[in-house]
């Protein structure tokens, strides 16, 4: 009996372990320095001629955390508001290697799916040449929404504001890491749902394209 459990704890662990291995570990996010406010609005833009360069883990990191991570932890509160503080908003961060989300609790990146799927967030050309693109989800459930025939309008319409202010903070990240993107409206929501098997409560509101300027 005794062999038993530890055999049961051993593989619980074993388990464990290979879930955290499939996590991109992210480095403490740059919370002072960067482009002046000012400067960085100044340069905020929208461009399209994306390199295939890849970003550096923490360029990857200053961009999640300045989109949508926790700038208050105690409270648990973000970068971005939310309407009623719900964060129903999902931060999907698709890489070459796979799709992650965003855990702004731990600052990593949790693996959704292995392998390329970033012709799932798009089909302007660049979308599957720039190295990243954020895809922001709204999870009706974190909302209240219990069943799918319950989201309502309103909740939607909510739900494209807080990815408003979410995906503001990731054009004035990109400029001030000297990065290029571009937000976009154009995006397969139901293929891109059915790619990383995202439940009937989960919204693709927008996506946002990053990169280095060719
Ligand atoms: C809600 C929204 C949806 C957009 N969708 C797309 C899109 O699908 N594809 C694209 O190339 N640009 C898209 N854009 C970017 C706009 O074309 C761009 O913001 C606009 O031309 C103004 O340029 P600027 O961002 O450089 O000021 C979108 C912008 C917003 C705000």
């Amino acid at each position: 009996m005794k062999n038993q459990l530890l055999l049961v704890f051993l593989s619980f662990f074993s388990i464990s372990s290979m879930l955290n291995a499939q996590s991109l570990e992210l480095p403490e996010p740059e919370k002072t320095g960067g482009l002046p406010l000012m400067e960085a609005l100044n340069q905020r833009s929208s461009s399209r001629d994306f390199s295939s360069e890849e970003l550096t883990r923490q360029q990857l990191s200053n961009l999640c955390w300045a989109a949508w991570g926790y700038n208050r932890k105690e409270f648990k509160k973000r970068t971005a508001p939310s309407s009623m503080n719900k964060q129903e908003m999902e931060l999907y961060v698709v890489l070459k290697n796979g799709a992650y989300l965003y855990n702004a609790e731990k600052h990593q990146l949790d693996l959704i799916k292995k392998g390329d799927l970033r012709s799932y967030c798009g089909s302007q050309d660049f979308v599957s040449i720039a190295p990243v693109n954020f895809v922001y989800v709204a999870n009706m459930k974190k909302a209240g929404v219990n069943k799918p025939e319950e989201i309502s309008p309103a909740q939607i319409a909510t739900s494209h504001a807080n990815t408003g202010f979410i995906a503001q903070n990731t054009y004035l990240a990109c400029a001030s890491e000297g990065l290029i993107c571009v937000v976009r409206a154009w995006i397969d929501k139901e293929a891109f749902a059915k790619a990383l098997e995202l439940s009937p409560l989960h919204k693709v509101i927008l996506a946002h394209t990053i990169g280095h300027a060719k």
